[in-house]
This record gives structure tokens, C-alpha cells and sequence, in this order.
């Protein structure tokens, strides 16, 4: 609890160009749910090092996302939109938490195993021990709640196991947070292969719809998706490459797949394609006018970017602070 209201914590890599999945797994829940909780929203660009990046790119990534929060509708005066590295708890609750956390569990994490094999020449400690370093964020806010998409369960199982046998050896220091995935749109699928998820990383970029994409490119995209020869509507796990048509179709109009199912029950393909990429083009141009806004004032991002860090490194250093005493660092002297 903070300030009477429960905690929200969630965060998202400025690496690559951030997708639909990503917006509608997470970003779009996150603005629906910001009136209800004491919220927090990072920009981890501690976690994008993980992978090698270019400096300067990385830093020009991480203020645009910034301003992407912004843009979706998270109010910054009212949500704290930070980055990670502007508050150093996260790193040195991390170092704590990876004395609580076994190789074993890091072991078979999927996403470790999945980036070590894509980026082989550099399975470096910090890609190992990266859902550490998400425990460490989400634990130090002392989050209720965590919504991402479904790729991001298996980390918020171990999240919850660690601060729980933290708190078992220790008393209540942690709240356990509880994940939250949207109705629909919790795995969107790549539209060229739709047994992958939407990913940043696609090399086919035909497979992703990017959130800065104009109309025409979303419209073909949508036109171009992989479905099936069934000609049969329907919204089941055979059909997976129009089961993810419909999740991204109802996500972006707020209907229930039910719902979509009944209005194009006995039309084509083709008809509801074209729907489809009306949706998501009626979802991305508000974020992308604003976003453009936004982004020219310099001053009003700086502002945002200031103030935050405060905040954050307000908010965590108390559960730090609680943390080092009960591990048993020295009180500092004042
Ligand atoms: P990241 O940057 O890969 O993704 C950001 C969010 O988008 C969701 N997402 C999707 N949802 C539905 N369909 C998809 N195809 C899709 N692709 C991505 C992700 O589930 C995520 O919610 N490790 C995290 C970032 C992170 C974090 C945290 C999240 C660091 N610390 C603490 C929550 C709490 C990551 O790399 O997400």
C-alpha cells in the first residue's frame, strides 16, 4: 500500500521497435488500470544490456519509450514513468536477491534458454540472472500487482518464490505481487507464423505490427496474415492464425472474441482482415499523433524524467533500507 492505494509495477525493454503484442499484452492494460493503483512504469534499460546495444541508440530508444508511456495515456503527474537506472535500489536489491535465488531456478528459465541460444557468442551472468534483477524491481515498490503478458509468467513465479523465502527466513518484508494479463491480447501472435509470439526481435518484419507503423503498411500487414483454408469462422486453437486475428480484433475494440465471432460469422476472410487493420489503425493513430506531440517538448520530458527519478529513488530506498538491516548491513551513521 502506498499513499492508501495498492502498488502497480510493470516495465518494458527499449530494445528493438516495440510491437502490438507488446502494446496490447501490457501497455494498454496498464492505462486502464492506472486510476486504480499507486503506479510505477520503467523503462528497464538496465535489462537491454543484457544483449549488446549501441550507446547511443540505447539512450535514444529509452527516452522515446519513455515518451511512448506518456503518449499511451499514463498520466506522469499522477504515474511514476522512470528509468530503471535512475534508481540504483534496483540494482542493489538485485545483488541481494541473487543470494536468494538458486542456479537451479535460473536454469530453467525459458527466455534464458531461448536468448543464450539466440545470441550464443554472448551468454553473459547479467542475460542469467536477469529475472533477479526483475524481482529486484518489482519488490522493491512493494507491487500488488504486475501486468504483463503471458511470456512474462515464468518470472513472475520465481519473483513470488524468492520474495517468499525471503520473507521466511526474515518476517513480512516483501508483499507478494500477483500477475495481471488482460482478458485478450495476453500472446499475440507473429501474423506470418502464428505458432511464435509477436516479437520485437521477428526478423520477418511482415510478422509484427510496429506501433509506429502509418495505415498502409498495418493495413497490408493484416491483409497479408497467414490464416487457413477452413473458411470456417471460428475461434479455436485449430485455427491459430485467425484465433490471433480475432484476440488482436477484439482487444483493439474492446468486444469478446464471442462477440467478433458472431459479427463475421459466414463472411470472408478477406472482409474481416480488412477490419482487423482498420482496428489496430484506429488504436495506433492517437498514440502515434501524441507521440509525435510529445516529443518535441524537450523541456516537458526533461521535467517528467526529473522529477520521477525522485520519486522512485524516494519510494525504493525504504524498502532497500528495510532489506539491508534485516540481511545484516551496518546502520548507516547520519
Ligand atoms: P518486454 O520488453 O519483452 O515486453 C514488454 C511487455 O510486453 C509484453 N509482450 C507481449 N504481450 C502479448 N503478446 C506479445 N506478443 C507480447 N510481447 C511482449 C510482455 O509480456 C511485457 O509485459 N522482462 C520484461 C520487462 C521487465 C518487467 C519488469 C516487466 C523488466 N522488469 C518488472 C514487469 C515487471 C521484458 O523484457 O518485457
Amino acid at each position: 500500500m502506498l499513499d492508501g492505494k495498492k502498488v502497480l509495477f510493470s516495465g518494458m525493454q527499449a530494445t528493438g521497435n516495440l510491437t502490438l503484442g507488446n502494446y496490447l499484452g501490457a501497455l494498454k492494460n496498464w492505462v486502464t488500470l492506472s486510476d486504480e493503483y499507486e503506479c510505477f512504469y520503467s523503462v528497464v534499460d538496465m535489462h537491454s544490456i543484457t544483449i549488446r546495444q549501441d550507446p547511443a541508440e540505447l539512450r535514444r530508444r529509452a527516452r522515446n519509450l519513455l515518451t511512448l508511456y506518456i503518449a499511451a495515456g499514463l498520466d506522469p503527474e499522477k504515474n511514476c514513468i522512470y528509468y530503471q537506472s535512475h534508481a540504483s535500489g534496483h540494482a542493489e536489491l538485485a545483488w541481494i536477491l541473487n543470494c536468494f535465488t538458486y542456479m537451479g531456478e535460473l536454469n530453467r528459465m525459458t527466455q534464458f534458454k531461448d536468448k543464450a541460444a539466440k545470441h550464443a557468442d554472448n551468454i553473459n551472468a547479467g542475460l542469467f540472472t536477469y529475472p533477479v534483477l526483475m524481482a529486484a524491481d518489482i519488490l522493491l515498490y512493494q507491487a500488488d500487482v504486475v501486468p504483463v503478458g503471458i511470456d512474462q509468467m515464468q518470472h513472475l513465479e520465481l519473483t513470488r518464490n524468492i520474495a517468499e523465502r525471503f520473507n521466511n527466513i526474515y518476517g513480512d518484508v516483501f508483499t507478494i505481487p500477483e500477475v495481471y494479463l488482460g482478458k485478450v491480447g495476453a500472446k499475440i501472435m507473429s501474423l506470418q507464423d502464428p505458432s511464435k509470439k509477436m516479437s520485437k526481435s521477428d526478423e520477418n518484419p511482415n510478422g509484427s505490427i510496429y506501433l509506429m507503423d502509418d495505415p498502409d503498411t498495418i493495413m497490408r500487414k493484416c491483409k497479408r496474415a497467414v490464416t487457413d483454408s477452413e473458411a470456417n469462422f471460428c475461434y479455436r486453437d485449430e485455427q491459430p492464425g485467425l484465433k490471433n486475428l480475432i484476440d488482436i480484433y477484439s482487444a483493439c475494440t474492446g468486444k469478446t472474441p464471442d462477440d467478433t465471432v458472431k459479427e463475421f460469422q459466414g463472411r470472408g476472410y478477406g472482409e474481416f482482415k480488412v477490419a482487423v487493420g482498420e482496428a489496430v489503425v484506429s488504436v495506433l493513430r492517437p498514440l502515434q499523433e501524441e507521440y509525435a506531440r510529445l516529443s518535441k517538448d524537450k523541456a516537458y520530458i526533461d521535467s517528467i524524467i526529473k522529477a520521477n527519478a525522485e520519486k522512485a529513488n524516494y519510494v525504493s530506498s525504504k524498502t532497500l533500507r528495510k532489506v539491508q538491516r534485516k540481511v545484516g548491513f551496518p546502520d548507516r551513521i547520519r
